[in-house]
């Protein structure tokens, strides 16, 4: 089996967890659970990212001390993996002591090889985004990432950034796909062309982080602390051959479109350094508003993803997700355009697809369906339309074009709904019992299809589906189109209950603190 290995960013333990992170996680999860189907041995890995000054100031104002704040918050994040059900092999904690093991070591190569050095630095410190930023970068007297500065001079350890810019130049060459999408590549090759300064990889401010090792007064800058992750993840340093590892040599990181600069220029740039092959592609996705505005506190509108899981349920909230906004595009979160996707494609369409098909089969065939022995030419049409959907999903899904994806499928789930009205089973019900049985199987053969397409969005409904359908819920892409001669239906339960928009109020779904 081909390996494949996916990580989400590890999260921020400053704020609770909302919408914008379960969008990382929740892509993570749809692209591992696809690829699973296609018969990958995926590690898929997410977890929190807990070190730096603005954690232990955070922790100061919480009246806590680092350590009890990071595991209250930590938890939240970790705790929402099952409410979004999400396949996770493992959970990383920048404070666990595997990572620790990890950078210290990670930080001895760097050195070893030469690219670690001792200076001072001087400049505008981003305490929100733990990063320095020269005069001539500021925007409006704040970082280009938005954040207050503050000007400061600590004794520091450097790591030779500038003596990469060749190099990375040649690895974006050779690898043009590295960077999805092409937008975000381009940003990375002018950053690179602009020139590179060596990079600040420690800091003497604060104490809450991983020390440097022969030096702690010392502790290793937060971005080199949590890009090592991906490296704990993959049991390095004692699986110490990456380059040999074929996880490593399919590793896929999906991050915002922020944070695409650490992933694909220092973290390319550290790999170098110490002689382990770089990422094989790093994924970057947009950015959500919500209700038209940044989200904050104080407006009163931070979606809530445990909210909504426990109104809508997981499914009902991955769907959107994937479904809203173009992948790598910015796009709007609203309650409404929610609800209404609910209602319209899962409740309405999917749902009503399902419960429509499988009450009749249980109410008037005693449940059971048998594969026919000849079909019309319009039913092969119909057959062949639901394919034509079907059969471009696989690419783009390999693109990272999950909302194209879900267009095919509410395309065939159009088409079949559209089927069922044209044949009218319950017409043939009356004198045609064969013909209805023929077109009955047809449908189940479609919905089965469909459903199995539809798994890696909205898996805890298909899975009910399946289990109705007595089928295995092992999901593999290759058996799509393996059913039975006879489906057996018992009982019908409906999938997704129809919401009434009245009921629900921004404040049911938003964040309270
Ligand atoms: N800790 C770093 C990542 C280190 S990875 C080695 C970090 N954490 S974060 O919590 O700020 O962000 C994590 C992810 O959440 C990013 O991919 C980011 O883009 C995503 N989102 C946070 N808010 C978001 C939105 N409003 N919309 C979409 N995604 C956003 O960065």
């Amino acid at each position: 089996m081909k390996k494949l290995y996916i990580t989400t960013p590890i999260y921020y333990v400053n704020a609770k967890p909302h919408i914008g992170h379960a969008y990382t996680t929740v892509a993570c999860d749809v692209f591992a659970r696809f690829n699973r189907m296609l018969g990958m041995d995926v590690k898929f890995t997410t977890g929190t990212d807990e070190h730096g000054k603005k954690v232990e100031q955070s922790a100061i104002k919480a009246g806590n001390t680092p350590q009890g704040f990071t595991d209250s918050i930590s938890k939240l994040f970790r705790d929402l993996l099952p409410v979004l059900n999400i396949s996770n092999d493992d959970f990383i904690r920048t404070t666990e002591s595997r990572h620790k093991k990890t950078v210290q070591h990670f930080w001895e190569k760097l050195k070893n090889a030469g690219y670690i050095y001792l200076g001072e630095y001087s400049g505008w410190y981003d305490m929100r985004n733990e990063a320095y930023f020269a005069e001539d970068e500021l925007v409006d007297g704040k970082s280009p990432l938005g954040g207050e500065v503050q000007y400061i001079t600590e004794p520091c350890y450097f790591f030779k950034l500038s003596a990469f810019q060749n190099k990375l130049l040649d690895f974006y060459e050779k690898n043009p796909d590295f960077v999805y999408p092409t937008q975000r590549r381009n940003e990375m090759l002018s950053f690179i062309k602009q020139g590179l300064r060596d990079l600040a990889v420690s800091r003497t401010t604060f104490s809450w982080g991983i020390p440097v090792p022969d030096d702690p007064k010392h502790v290793v800058y937060v971005w080199l602390d949590a890009l090592t992750n991906y490296l704990t993840l993959n049991g390095y340093p004692e699986n110490e051959d990456q380059n040999n590892d074929e996880y490593w040599n399919n590793v896929i990181h999906f991050v915002g479109k922020e944070i695409v600069k650490f992933h694909a220029i220092y973290w390319v740039a550290f790999l170098m350094a110490v002689g382990i092959k770089p990422p094989k592609q790093v994924v970057s996705h947009g950015w959500w508003l919500s209700e038209g505005e940044k989200m904050s506190k104080s407006l009163g509108n931070v979606q809530d993803p445990y909210k909504y899981c426990k109104i809508f349920g997981s499914d009902a909230l991955r769907y959107y997700l994937m479904r809203e906004i173009t992948f790598g595009s910015d796009g709007n979160f609203s309650l409404d355009s929610f609800i209404h996707r609910y209602n319209s494609v899962l409740a309405n369409s999917y749902g009503n697809l399902c419960s429509r098909v499988l009450a009749f089969i249980v109410k008037y065939c005693n449940g059971n369906v048998y594969r026919p022995t000849v079909t019309s030419a319009e039913d092969e049409e119909f057959i062949n339309s639901v394919n034509n959907c079907i059969g471009a999903i696989v690419p783009l899904v390999q693109n990272y074009n999950f909302s194209k994806y879900l267009e095919k499928i509410e395309q065939a789930i159009t088409l079949a709904n559209q089927y069922m009205d044209a044949k009218k089973p319950w017409t043939l019900k009356l004198d045609n019992s064969n013909r209805m049985q023929d077109v009955l199987f047809i449908l189940t053969a479609t919905i089965y299809k469909i459903t199995k397409y539809l798994y890696p969005v909205i898996p805890q409904a298909t899975t009910l589906l399946m289990n109705q359908l007595h089928m295995s819920c092992d999901m593999q892409l290759s058996d799509a189109e393996a059913l039975p001669e006879t489906i057996h239906i018992d009982s019908v339960t409906p999938l997704f209950p129809k919401i009434d928009a009245k009921n629900i109020k921004r404040q049911d779904v938003c964040a309270k603190d």
